[in-house]
């Protein structure tokens, strides 16, 4: 009886680690370029624009909000970059465009500490990976 509750718990936590979404990485800035797969730049653009995602509804930003969005900005720019490597047509291309504007964007409101501005475009980056997911994914 023991051994099964044991097993089960053992099991549920498997399931639960495999449950938490993609995996963590954080690639230094430099070597995004060289990155060998589109999963790996994903999984870097999920890692780090992820937890700035959740802050969208905030009423207002800290220092460190900034400070974080400072660094995503200068990583997804990276990374939206390197997704044009595995093109897959003019169309694609342009969503990655967009999420490496909307992440500029991201950067400018950040260094100018303006709220609605980093909420603007921080909406506007998820939106570009939802919308290149819908479609090309
Ligand atoms: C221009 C298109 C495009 C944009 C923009 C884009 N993605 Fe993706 N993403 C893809 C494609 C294509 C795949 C599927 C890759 C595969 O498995 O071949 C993918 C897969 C993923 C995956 C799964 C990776 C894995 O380990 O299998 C994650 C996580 C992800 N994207 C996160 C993001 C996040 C977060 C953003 C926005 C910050 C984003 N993506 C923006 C095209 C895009």
């Amino acid at each position: 009886m023991r051994l099964i509750l044991i097993l089960s718990l053992a099991i549920t936590a498997t399931l639960a680690s495999v449950a938490c979404g993609p995996p963590i990485k954080n690639t230094p800035v430099a070597d995004i370029p060289k990155l060998a797969t589109i999963e790996e730049v994903m999984d870097n653009q999920a890692t780090t624009a992820d937890p700035e995602f959740k802050k969208i509804d905030n009423e207002s930003y800290t220092d460190a909000d900034y400070a974080a969005f400072t660094t995503a900005a200068e990583r997804i720019s990276a990374t939206s970059l390197k997704t044009k490597d595995v093109t897959k047509g003019a169309e694609f291309d342009a969503l990655a465009v967009k999420l490496h504007d909307q992440a500029e964007a991201l950067g400018k409101a950040a260094a100018a500490k303006d709220a609605a501005a980093a909420k603007a475009a921080l909406s506007g980056m998820k939106a570009a990976c939802k919308e290149c997911h819908s479609k090309f994914r």
